[in-house]
């Protein structure tokens, strides 16, 4: 079970995606967590403390003057005995004291007394979420290090479609298992006998998709969510190197104990790293445009009554290849993906000699394998050598197994 003995102190916020933070206690029961859970008064409108304490197990804390409460683990106490501190539905309201530090209520007053990271979900309608007031509160959230999952794109409760809805809880139960595992990659002063087998080393990861502009409103995108990539930089971290992770548009939460350079194309992603290097490990995980559009138009195409535009395309940047062909600076090791839908072997092993690297995780990314924004992940590792099937496994286990076999093969630094 991944989070074996992992205690989540839970926040529920007052929003309709309340009812889906029942199948997250579920979901983070099963993985062996225990869960405290604390209901704001408007979450109580949503769904029952005795629905949410029969499946947590666990009494609902709700209210900052209880006596009783209080009498049995003081509210400081509370927002310290958990490993990580999770809200979820956060409601654009819950964001907002959190940024101004408001505590006025058992929930807001945790929040601002843990000394835990924090992992928030959020939930709103789009124009909440959209308003640049929220947007503010988010980007001061995500400067105090406050990690975000979500919110996902979709049709909300209210009938509008767009950014706001609350992830789906396996995804939050994935960005839990990242944030706990991450956590302890933070090289906390006087903690010692970690194995950090990449202490010394530098490790560049490109993770997420590419977006390749049509015009100032339209891109052209692909399905992949970073999960895979930014779970690889956190391991990286985790064994003691220096992390550099290069990321496309991305809704997952920042991984800690990385730096983090934010790009939108392909150029800017080849540019980044070309600045990110030298290295002793590059790994490509992004899922790279191969084209874009060869006139990006200066103002948004109309539609003029002139019939469909006709695009043409310009080849991109193949940032792995380029990477793998340097010749005074070449990473030790350079590994790609190789994201396949057919024939997986014959092409990846063409990928593997075309781009002249050292190891390529093979992947199916056919339309039924859920691979693309899933939590886990079939991979065989290829290099020269040797083919080496791996069972399914979460994408967080297969980048800890990547570092640990990258780690091996370099040995440690000198
Ligand atoms: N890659 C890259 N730059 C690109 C395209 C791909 O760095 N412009 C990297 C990806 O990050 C991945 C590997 O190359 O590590 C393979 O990507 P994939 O999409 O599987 O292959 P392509 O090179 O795009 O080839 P094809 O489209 O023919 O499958």
């Amino acid at each position: 079970m991944t989070l074996t003995n992992k205690r989540i102190l839970l926040v529920v916020g007052g929003g309709i995606a309340a009812y889906k933070a029942l199948d997250l206690v579920r979901r983070l029961r099963e993985r062996g967590a225990t869960v405290r859970p604390v209901m704001t008064a408007g979450a109580k409108a949503f769904v029952t403390p005795l629905s949410l304490s029969s499946l947590a197990g666990a009494e609902v804390h709700e209210d900052l003057f209880s006596l009783t409460d209080e009498a049995e683990m003081g509210h400081i106490e509370l927002s310290r005995a958990a490993d990580l501190v999770v809200v979820a539905p956060a409601t654009a309201n819950l964001l907002a004291k959190m940024a101004a530090g408001l505590a006025d209520d058992l929930a807001s007053t945790l929040l601002l007394a843990t000394d835990k990271r924090t992992l928030v979900a959020p939930a709103m309608n789009l124009r909440m979420w959209l308003h640049p007031a929220t947007q503010r509160n988010v980007a001061t959230l995500r400067a105090d290090g406050v990690l975000f999952c979500g919110p996902d794109d979709g049709a909300m409760a209210c009938g509008e479609f767009g950014p706001g809805r609350m992830s789906e809880p396996l995804a939050i139960v994935a960005a839990i298992e990242a944030a706990l595992a991450a956590d302890t990659t933070i090289p906390l002063p006087g903690i010692t006998g970690q194995p950090r087998p990449l202490a010394g080393r530098r490790v560049v990861v490109t993770s997420g998709p590419t977006h390749e502009p049509i015009d100032p409103v339209r891109f052209i995108a692909n399905r992949s969510s970073g999960k895979q990539g930014h779970a690889i930089a956190s391991a990286a971290a985790q064994a003691g190197a220096e992390v550099i992770l290069v990321s496309g548009p991305v809704t997952i939460p920042d991984p800690p104990g990385v730096s983090l350079r934010r790009v939108e194309t392909a150029r800017d992603m080849l540019a980044a790293v070309d600045a990110a290097l030298p290295a002793d490990i590059f790994i490509a995980a992004a899922a790279v445009a191969d084209w874009r559009v060869d006139a990006v138009a200066p103002e948004k195409l109309k539609k003029n009554g002139g019939g469909a535009p006709v695009m043409t395309f310009a080849e991109n940047p193949d940032i792995l290849a380029s990477v793998a062909a340097r010749n005074h600076d070449r990473p030790a090791l350079v590994v790609g993906f190789a994201a396949e839908t057919e024939k997986l072997l014959d092409h990846a092993r063409a990928k593997l000699a075309r781009k002249r690297c050292d190891l390529i995780v093979l992947n199916d990314v056919g339309a039924c394998t859920g691979t693309f924004g899933g939590e886990d992940n079939e991979v065989t590792i290829l290099t020269a050598e040797e083919t080496i099937p791996w069972p399914r496994l979460s994408k967080v286990e297969i980048a800890t197994r990547l570092i640990a076999l990258l780690a091996d093969r370099l040995g440690p630094a000198s």
